[in-house]
């Protein structure tokens, strides 16, 4: 089975064929007048102008093609062309038992799976997180658990960022506090101690320190330009020291993700290819990929039309559409961003072999992506268009800029859950929905209420915009909210544990109220919403997709009485049934969104 949108769409073009004409002219869509029809068909205008016919006439030809499948009521043709259908009441029943009882709750499958990586998260060891990791992780989590829902073998990378300058700066702020560890001695080759010698406290006390001093000292600057060097040279006591703070930072990476769900597949970094860097330089040295360039090692990744010299009115010359060379050596001879990108595509490729590699990362890197992709295609890892930058907008404060904390700050990821979590505690409590819950399953509750809040709160917007971190608003459980979402699952819970007690059972559902025939058209949607999803790489389209399938339950919950005294018992069996299948729906497309229901609230 399939959605009744598809399945229409299949009889239309069947038609516009039979006619002579091409099937694409008989999508079908829900109806924009839903007050009109159910189903719209728009495609006898365009079909009508390219063969030179009368679009009415043409309607009226194709209108009783369609209304002969059993699904159909009535077909009206409407306007200049358009046909309006209405299915029948037992199509949309049938339509309900079959989401009810299909494992993916109605929303397909894709045509053609694929095996995909998807590169998020990408937090940098030691170094705070910013709020654009928080999207990074939600949205990168999200699409893995969508596109895993829809059949794609995917993968999931963190790719840490532990590659660069902030460990230098720590490995010299730990030589400063502990001079005597093993790890300083440059002729020790180990083994070196397996406690590591900091915790994550140490880190985020040694981290800001350093960092900030390393602005006002040049000498110490340099001392940390040196340690990574070395580091990246492969000095034994620093690779440990490194392998500590990476093990030390990524038990406190997954107790934060854990907090907002997010999980990955591959805990791997920049510093894992880092064996790759050196053949993969002579590689494309030797094939002539990577030219000599004022003593660094470049590739030119520019197109025609790039990097045109212009002269301004000015009199200045300034370079149209700048694309700058791919950095792969740089003329100190280091290697960076560039080169670490670039070879964990080979990597990728030799050891998962992946269709595509999406990047969830930051609209502000978007040059940097588009450099390394033209690179992997020149070079012949990984063709451009299986390589998909997928960006996302700033989150900002009240005054429109890039949020930071009171202090002027960056925001901890940990600062954020125990916000959020505060403020969905106390609105808990507020609301008075809690009851008799004891503090125990009141704390658990707080926890899937903050993580619905902050999850539904990003994703709800398009990717790629830039959104107003409100955390009050966020945790409201009114309006277009994660909290609103949880309550109306909830209260679905609720009918169904209260039917139980009162032995309704779950029957054959019939649709019959205007209220059933919209929540059931309703429940139609997801498959649509899922592939959009998918197909756009943007969740907001199954947040549209929940929040409208939980409008429709609670228009049709006031429309239609469903435990109430004197509902006669077939219509109690079926509207319970009815419900106990907009929960499986609503659960799914919560599970792709990352957000868990409580059982109560
Ligand atoms: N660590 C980077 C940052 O904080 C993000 C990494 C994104 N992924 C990648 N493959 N470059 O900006």
């Amino acid at each position: 089975m399939t959605d009744l949108a598809t399945q229409l769409a299949r009889v239309c073009s069947a038609a516009f064929e039979a006619e002579g004409l091409e099937s694409r002219w008989g999508a079908v869509k829900q109806s924009d007048r839903p007050e009109l029809a159910d189903f719209q068909c728009n495609g006898c205008m365009g079909a009508a102008k390219q063969a030179g016919m009368n679009p009415r006439a043409l309607a009226a030809k194709i209108a009783p093609m369609i209304d002969a499948h059993a699904s159909v009521d009535r077909v009206e043709v409407a306007g200049p062309g358009f046909l309006n259908i209405v299915v029948k009441n037992d199509a949309l029943a049938e339509q309900a038992t079959w989401i009810g009882a299909d494992d993916r709750a109605g929303g397909g499958m894709v045509d053609q799976a694929e095996k995909v990586v998807v590169d998020f998260g990408g937090p940098n060891v030691a170094k705070p997180m910013h709020v654009g990791h928080l999207r990074s992780a939600v949205i990168g989590d999200t699409l893995v658990r969508l596109l895993r829902f829809l059949g794609d073998d995917v993968t999931g990378d963190v790719h840490l960022g532990d590659w660069g300058l902030q460990m230098g700066l720590l490995i010299i702020a730990v030589m400063d506090e502990q001079p005597g560890l093993p790890y300083f001695d440059a002729d020790q080759s180990g083994p070196f101690p397996s406690e590591p010698p900091v915790s994550m406290d140490d880190l985020s006390r040694l981290y800001p320190m350093a960092s900030t001093r390393s602005k006002e000292d040049e000498t110490y600057a340099k001392r940390a330009q040196e340690a990574v060097a070395e580091m990246q040279a492969g000095r034994a006591g620093y690779r440990a020291l490194l392998q500590h703070f990476i093990d030390v930072s990524v038990a406190a990476l997954k107790i934060d993700y854990g907090f907002l769900d997010v999980s990955f597949d591959l805990w791997k970094g920049e510093s894992d290819v880092d064996p790759l860097i050196a053949p993969m330089i002579e590689e494309l040295k030797e094939k002539g990929f990577a030219k000599q360039d004022e003593g660094a090692w470049i590739i030119d990744v520019a197109k025609e039309g790039e990097n045109v010299e212009t002269v301004g009115k000015d009199g200045q010359t300034r370079l149209k559409n700048p694309m700058p060379p791919f950095m792969l050596v740089n003329s100190r001879g280091a290697t960076g961003y560039h080169a670490t990108d670039l070879a964990t595509i080979k990597d990728r490729v030799e050891t998962i072999g992946p269709d595509r590699i999406l990047y969830v990362v930051d609209q502000r890197q978007a040059l940097h992506f588009e450099q390394v992709y033209r690179a992997s295609d020149q070079v012949g890892y990984l063709s451009r268009d299986r390589l998909e930058h997928l960006g996302f907008g700033t989150v900002n404060g009240a005054d429109g800029k890039p949020f930071k904390t009171r202090e002027g700050g960056t925001l901890r990821l940990a600062d954020l859950n125990q916000m959020a979590l505060e403020e969905a505690t106390r609105r808990i409590g507020e609301t008075g929905l809690s009851g008799d819950i004891d503090d125990e399953e009141k704390a658990e509750i707080g926890e899937l209420v903050a993580r619905a809040a902050l999850r539904f709160a990003d994703l709800q917007n398009q990717r790629t915009t830039n959104y107003v971190f409100d955390l009050e608003r966020f945790t409201s459980f009114e309006g277009k909210t994660g909290p609103y979402l949880l309550y109306a699952a909830v209260r679905m819970k609720a009918l169904l544990r209260r039917a139980a007690d009162e032995g309704v059972v779950p029957g054959d559902i019939r649709v019959e109220a205007a209220e059933e025939r919209k929540l059931v058209l309703a429940l139609d949607g997801f498959a649509l919403a899922l592939h959009l999803a998918r197909e756009k790489r943007m969740p907001h389209f199954v947040c549209e997709h929940v929040y409208g399938l939980s409008q429709a339950f609670s228009a049709f919950y006031s429309a239609c009485p469903i435990l109430k005294d004197g509902v006669e018992p077939e219509k109690k069996a079926s509207r319970i049934a009815l419900c106990k299948v907009v929960l499986h729906q609503l659960e799914a497309g919560l599970g792709i969104l990352g957000i868990t229901a409580p059982e109560r609230m």
